[in-house]
């Protein structure tokens, strides 16, 4: 096991440092080599229903998606036995109610350390090409979840040091081995680190978010949508406003893979958040896509995010620097963010690596508000309420409180 965990380490410091080929022109950069096509000759057969006009998520190679798999997922995702000291789960930063982002403005690991980014929401997180918001070697679930298991700089779960510690928690538990059981039949000793890693990613696999009021609204339900959010979305889809450039499709992201594409490539844009002493720097804590590629253009590039369920999402960007819609809005309608004071300060509509679909606009009031009530018929209730997807420790408050050891 202990051999397991150091390999598993080896890829987490590889997340964090190696560089990646140059990126091409246009904000698009190549995320991993092209897929095997022979890989979708027999894709592993997706055992959870998808909504209508969804395509196939893709699986890595040698991923494993069953049921019985994304369950025990579910129980570890939302434990805090998972975390060293047995006060954080992956569910204390990824609450259902917020489509599992968590209403910070950046949170705090297990042990205190302050993260520099907010906590993504994972909504459709299987069709990501790349996971978080500026990391194009994180490409799949299983890789992305090893930074909050091990990472040390910053501690989110701090599981390192504590490896065989929280093994034996789970062992010792009434239902657990049971349910690695039935996870992994094969497997004689199913409690083990690379099993928990492929049940979370399984059960992150279940989070498939398709079935709000605008999903309605396209599929031939004309009053699933106010005329307001109608307008709304002639105006997402415009060339005055470009949002679509970035954020199109079933997932309202062009960042996204799935079945049946020829490669799995994920793109990362400047909105010109930033324009630090006016050459285009951003805060030094975060460079973006730079950290991977150290060219400079990629400076303040992330990934689009998906804009499903993002009215529960707040606050928003990379850094959670945003608080709210309305003014996430004007910063496009400015072309750029004005950060007028402080050690930040800069005009992010000049930044030279800004895209050019961040060009700015003009909105009226009525617009704005046409606008936002677009983005608001992107809430996917039944997904925030899916009793399959939430706590299953969930119980009376009398019995939660107290020790945290207690499943
Ligand atoms: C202390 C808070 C915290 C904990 C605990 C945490 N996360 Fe996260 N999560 C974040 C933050 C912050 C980001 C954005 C990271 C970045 O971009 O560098 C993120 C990003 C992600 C993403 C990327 C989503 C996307 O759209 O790219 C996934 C997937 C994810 N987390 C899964 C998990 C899993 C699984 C666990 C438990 C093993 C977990 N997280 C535990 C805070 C947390
Ligand atoms: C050039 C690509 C591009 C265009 C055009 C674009 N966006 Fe974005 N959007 C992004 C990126 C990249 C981010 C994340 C930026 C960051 O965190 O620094 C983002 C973030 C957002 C967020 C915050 C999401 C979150 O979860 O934090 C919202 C809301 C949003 N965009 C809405 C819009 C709207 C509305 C438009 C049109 C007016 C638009 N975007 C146009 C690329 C784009």
């Amino acid at each position: 096991m202990r051999s397991l965990v150091f390999g598993l380490l080896g890829l987490v410091a590889a997340c964090g440092t190696a560089p990646i080929d140059t990126p091409v022109d246009g904000g698009l950069v190549d995320a991993a080599p092209p897929l095997d096509a022979s890989l979708d000759a027999a894709p592993v057969p997706w055992p959870f229903p998808l909504p209508p006009n969804f395509p196939t998520p893709r699986l890595p190679p040698d991923a494993v998606l069953t049921a019985e798999l994304a369950e025990l997922g579910r129980y570890l995702f939302y434990d805090v036995r998972l975390s060293g000291n047995g006060t954080q789960a992956c569910a204390s930063c990824h609450q259902q109610a917020r489509a599992f982002s968590d209403g910070l403005v950046t949170p705090t690991g297990s042990t205190g350390d302050r993260l520099r980014r907010n906590a993504m929401s994972l909504t459709n997180v299987a069709f990501n090409p790349s996971q978080t918001w500026a990391n194009p070697q994180a490409t799949t679930l299983e890789r992305q979840a090893l930074i909050p298991i091990l990472g040390k700089l910053p501690v989110e779960l701090g599981v390192a040091g504590h490896e065989q510690e929280i093994l034996d928690r789970l062992a010792a538990d009434a239902a657990y081995p049971a349910r690695f059981a039935r996870a992994f039949p094969d497997d004689a000793a199913p409690i083990g680190w690379p099993n928990i890693v492929s049940a979370l990613a399984a059960f992150e696999r279940r989070l498939i978010s398709g079935d709000a009021p605008v999903d309605r609204f396209r599929a031939g339900d004309t009053a699933a949508i106010s005329d307001a959010a109608k307008r709304g979305q002639a105006m997402f889809f415009s060339e005055t406003l470009e949002c679509h450039h970035c954020h199109n499709g079933f997932n309202f992201t062009i960042a996204v893979d799935h079945s049946g594409l020829s490669e799995q490539r994920s793109q990362f844009f400047n909105t010109g958040l930033y324009n630090v002493g006016g050459t285009g720097g951003y805060p030094a804590a975060d460079q973006g896509l730079w950290e991977f590629t150290f060219v400079d253009s990629d400076r303040g590039r992330y990934r689009p995010p998906t804009l499903r369920n993002v009215a529960v999402t707040a606050p928003y960007m990379h850094d959670g620097s945003i608080a709210t819609l309305e003014e996430v809005l004007a910063v496009y309608e400015r072309g750029g963010r004005l950060v007028d004071r402080g050690p930040h300060a800069g005009d992010g509509r000049a930044n030279p690596n800004k895209s050019p679909f961040v060009g700015g606009f003009t909105l009226t009031s009525e617009q704005r508000a046409d606008l936002l009530a677009y983005l608001r018929a992107l809430t996917d209730d039944s997904f925030l309420h899916d009793p399959t997807l939430s706590d299953p420790f969930a119980a009376p408050p009398a019995a939660r409180a107290g020790s945290p050891e207690r499943p």
